[in-house]
């Protein structure tokens, strides 16, 4: 293993997206940011410096940070923002992890722009555990890239004669193969509101690896990623000569998602002329999307090899319920009386004003308190209506893990306003997915069907809208850990906390010191 360094300028950048063209916040003036490449065990140090008149932070989603929580980037949770002029050294080792993930801005929603991939390889001489594929060099940058459509998508309105234009516009990608050649595509959905369908006509797919874990592989022609996801998919270029539409789209349950198809890039054959034109699906968004993504869910299997076992919880110290959704509370300043906010428990959590990890680090007080509540305060028929318990209070309140402990946390879609997907994100661990389903978790019947063999393994799960994800992880990283939707609306109305994981000797003890440029705010 070796240590490598990065160089990340944060700088504004004249970008051409749209047909229209504007100042963005961009890392090293590329939007998508650089490729970071390293392999497991390598050290990374990336040096962030800071030269926009917005205040920064990077995350780098999935990197568990093994006691570097000072590294892992959310801004007011393990550190304060890097000020404009600022830079700050981010310093971490990749331990036991192998594959696609990303790194975004972690404050406000500048992550829109500022995000970019981590290709971690397999250790020197150690095989991936399906057949090699073919160009290996097929990567995040040169693959299709779904933040580019969720640009399209994100523009009002019906697609706009400039978005038709499809993969020809700037930013629009194809991807040359070769018959009978194999290639590993990394996708990674770095959309700020929208979970993916991810098709290419004509051609199945392979899944081997989503979040940094591999899978059991298996053939889909649809894949879904949701914001913060990735997924390692397998294409094998069988399909004869030509050029073939690769397509994403929004998967929403609800009637706003009118834009819903967008072009971003195509697959093209050697030898296949590059202004023919290409094979298109009839349907690139399924019909029926939720079955079509329950479908897919399900498919998830850990590859709990001998090499790759999948290391679950049976037993559960930790037993949480968390009630996860929107709700209208009553405001006097507001227009029309009222705004909505999204909650934990009822708790619409408050960003301090310090870092919660440097106020647990030193010992600072009145920053957070650790009573955040482990049920909902009333329980109630979460996916009926009408809704019974819309109030929800405000606070920086935390969950204390005892460290090495094992959790479960059934999440609860609340469907208080609509019913919607949450793509919940889990910073400093991976978790199993032991369950999923619909309507109200049962506590009687639903835990008797979990998966405690092979379920899948990742960082960031979508709830079902009107429904319960169970997950399962073991405590074993120190520190304060945030826990959040991945959709920023949701986040920024407050669907967030934070666990704090202590080894009971006192947090300099089981966390690393911080560097000293960390910054103060
Ligand atoms: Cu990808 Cu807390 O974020």
């Amino acid at each position: 293993c070796r240590v490598r360094n990065y160089k990340f300028h944060v700088v504004m950048r004249n970008t051409t997206r749209l047909c229209g063209t504007k100042p963005i916040v961009t890392v090293n003036g590329k939007f998508p940011g650089p490729t970071l490449y390293a392999r497991e065990d390598d050290t990374v140090t990336v040096k962030v410096v800071n030269q926009v008149k917005y205040n920064m932070t990077i995350h780098w989603h999935g990197i568990r940070q093994l006691r570097t929580g000072w590294a892992d980037g959310p801004a007011y949770i393990t550190q304060c923002p890097i000020q404009p002029g600022q830079s700050y050294i981010y310093n971490f080792t990749i331990t036991g992890q192998r594959g696609t993930l990303l790194w975004h801005a972690h404050i406000l929603w500048l992550r829109a722009t500022v995000h970019g991939g981590i290709v971690i390889l397999p250790k020197r001489g150690v095989p991936y555990p399906f057949p090699k594929p073919h160009d290996e060099a097929m990567k995040l940058g040169s693959a299709p890239n779904v933040s580019d459509a969720h640009t399209i998508n994100g523009q009002p309105g019906p697609l706009s004669s400039c978005s038709l234009k499809g993969s020809s516009q700037p930013g629009g990608f194809s991807l040359q193969v070769e018959t009978g050649k194999t290639y590993m595509l990394r996708i990674i959905n770095a959309a700020l509101n929208e979970e993916l369908f991810f098709k290419i006509a004509g051609h199945k797919l392979t899944v081997v690896e989503v979040d940094a874990i591999y899978t059991k592989p298996f053939k889909t022609d649809t894949i879904l990623v949701a914001p913060g996801q990735t997924t390692n998919v397998l294409l094998t270029a069988n399909s004869g000569p030509g050029k073939y539409l690769v397509t994403v789209s929004p998967f929403m349950d609800s009637p706003i998602a009118v834009d819903n198809v967008t072009a971003t890039a195509t697959v093209q054959y050697s030898g296949t002329l590059a202004t023919s034109s290409p094979t298109t699906l009839t349907n690139p968004t399924p019909q029926n999307a939720t079955p079509v993504a329950t479908n897919f869910m399900n498919s998830l299997r850990s590859l709990n090899s001998k090499k790759y076992p999948a290391k679950v919880p049976l037993n559960v110290d930790h037993s949480l319920f968390f009630a996860i959704g929107l709700g209208i509370n009553p405001c006097s300043t507001c227009s029309n009386g009222s705004r909505v906010v999204a909650s934990v428990n009822n708790v619409s959590f408050i960003m301090p004003k310090t870092s919660l990890l440097q106020a647990h680090f030193f010992n600072i007080s009145g920053v957070f308190t650790d009573d955040f509540p482990g049920k909902p305060p009333i329980p109630f028929n979460y996916t009926g209506t009408p809704p019974k318990n819309m109030a929800t209070t405000n606070g920086t309140r935390l969950y204390r893990l005892q460290y090495n402990s094992t959790v479960q946390v059934i999440l609860q879609d609340t469907g208080i306003i609509a019913p919607e997907n949450h793509p919940i994100h889990l910073h400093g661990f991976n978790f199993f997915q032991v369950g999923r389903g619909l309507g109200n978790f049962n506590p009687k019947k639903d835990p008797k069907n979990f998966n405690l063999v092979d379920p899948i393994e990742r960082n960031t799960i979508g709830v079902p809208s009107g429904g319960w994800t169970a997950i399962r992880f073991k405590a074993d990283n120190p520190g304060v850990w945030f826990m959040h939707c991945h959709l920023e609306v949701h986040t920024t109305w407050g669907l967030k906390m934070a666990f704090v994981v202590d080894n009971g000797k006192g947090p300099n003890e089981s966390i690393l010191p911080p560097p000293s440029d960390l910054p103060t705010c």
